[in-house]
């Protein structure tokens, strides 16, 4: 392997070009133009049986829960279910998509700060695994609802927890200054009021500390403040909780052989290349709820208790990569010293993906790696400016704040030209499924590279029809 970033028959450079699972990315643009994603459905399956080991250092049950908020096009929720993995759902349309795309009810679980009525019907009509319940009003609602229905459905009351995460403030939810969730003591008079419901099944509780977390400890003081509140619930209500959810948040080292990225600040460096093992986190955390529950005499509690996870990101980000092509070049003159007037040029690159397609440079500052897919084993070292095709003055891979949160240019090989392929590593996650069509551009394809190492179509390329599609 000639470059830092390449993964053994996954991330590959052959004949100087990128290759996803064997197959050349070339290739795949030549058969579908740019931009295009390609995902990996063997890079799925890794990371799930990565974060499903969490089982075997743990005395219970776990539940795998794939956050299809993270991407949800339907052959990646297809390769995440073959994958043999559960699904979170965030609203009534991700929870139509993951029944179509052939989970079972008892694999979902429902999330949301804000659910409708007819979502809340279709989850108990779909006898979902737990709704994850965000406030005493929802509770009411959902009450209201199954007992209109004649069912009884399971929940989880999701609690905020006050724990910060060292994470982007955006990914932050575990704070009383975000909107999720509800408070302990709010969640525990909820246990109280509805402990005789014929049409609650008051399961579990929950919590998610936020995305991208650069620290494993987090988890151990989410699962600790989780347990003594089961404990407290147990003790006050006599309710005994069947499950507790930790929530997502694992990361992936976006800058894993990146050298450009060598620039940030420890702090971004931090949280971008943050990369620790879900095992080892849930294994610390389980160490120390267990600890807790001996002494407070409560071992018992942890009989039968099953343990719920909702990661995307750690199942997603890296399985995908986004070509783009460069459409576009500059050449401008920049002011490199001030005192003595001196200028230099500065190269540009326009190219066909912007933050339609990506996390905003602007709002999330996110950072991806850049690659020559075309080039891939020639030295990256030459220095450009990088920038999307919207009509977005914020549309560009580089710092225009003069916060130094992301590079001041991209380096690649010398001499790019228009029509040269350029791949972004690890943009799998909140892509594909936050992209617009801003600016009338089309939502690109999408390639699966399956398990057998064959690319197949999962999304085809909008049309202009696609563009006015529901405009009358
Ligand atoms: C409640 C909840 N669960 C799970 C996730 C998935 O997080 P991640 O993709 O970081 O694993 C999120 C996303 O922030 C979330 O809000």
């Amino acid at each position: 392997m000639t470059q830092p970033w390449e993964i053994e028959t996954f991330l590959e450079i052959r004949n100087n070009q990128l290759h996803v699972d064997g197959v050349s990315a070339i290739d795949l643009v030549n058969d579908h133009a740019t931009p295009l994603f390609i995902f990996s459905e063997k890079r799925i399956r890794h990371n799930i049986t990565r974060l499903k080991r969490a089982a075997d250092v743990i005395d219970c049950p776990l539940k795998v829960c794939y956050a299809a908020k993270a991407m949800s096009t339907m052959g990646i929720l297809r390769a995440v279910k073959e994958a043999g993995c559960d699904i979170e759902v965030n609203s009534g349309g991700e929870l139509w998509k993951a029944l179509k795309a052939g989970f079972a009810g008892e694999q979902i679980i429902f999330n949301g700060t804000s659910k409708e009525i007819w979502e809340l019907e279709a989850a108990i009509s779909a006898n979902i695994y737990a709704i994850q319940v965000d406030s005493p009003l929802e509770l009411a609602l959902i009450d209201e609802t199954a007992q209109r229905l004649n069912k009884k459905i399971r929940v989880s009351l999701r609690l905020v927890p006050e724990i910060e995460s060292a994470t982007h403030h955006g990914l932050q939810t575990a704070l009383l200054t975000s909107k999720f969730g509800m408070m302990p003591d709010e969640a525990l008079e909820c246990f109280r009021q509805y402990k005789d419901s014929q049409n609650l099944d008051l399961a579990g509780i929950h919590l998610h500390i936020g995305s991208q977390n650069p620290s494993s400890a987090g988890y151990s003081e989410a699962f600790e403040i989780l347990f003594l509140n089961l404990h407290k619930i147990y003790a006050e209500t006599g309710i005994k909780l069947s499950h507790i959810n930790l929530g997502g948040g694992f990361p992936i080292n976006y800058i894993a052989g990146d050298e450009s990225a060598e620039t940030f600040s420890e702090e971004r460096k931090e949280m971008f290349s943050a990369d620790f093992d879900p095992a080892d986190a849930i294994e610390n955390a389980w160490r120390t709820v267990k600890r807790a529950a001996e002494n407070s005499n409560a071992l018992h509690l942890l009989d039968d208790l099953e343990l719920l996870l909702e990661p995307g990101r750690s199942i997603i980000a890296d399985a995908g990569v986004l070509l783009t092509s460069v459409r576009n070049i500059k050449l401008r003159p920049v002011q490199t010293s001030a005192a003595s007037d001196q200028r230099s040029i500065d190269h540009w690159l326009l190219t066909d993906a912007g933050f339609n397609l990506t996390l905003s440079m602007v709002t999330y500052q996110w950072y991806y790696h850049l690659i020559s897919a075309a080039r891939a084993g020639d030295e990256h070292r030459f220095p450009y400016k990088l920038a999307g095709p919207l009509c977005d003055g914020g549309d560009v891979y580089f710092d225009i704040e003069g916060a130094g949160r992301l590079p001041d240019h991209r380096p690649l090989p010398e001499n790019v030209q228009v029509g040269e392929v350029l791949a972004m590593l690890n943009c799998g996650a909140y892509t594909m499924s936050q992209a617009s069509q801003y600016n009338g551009r089309f939502l690109p394809a999408i390639v699966l590279i399956d398990y057998d190492g064959k690319p197949k179509l999962i999304r085809k390329c909008d049309t202009f029809e696609d563009l006015v599609a529901n405009d009358l």
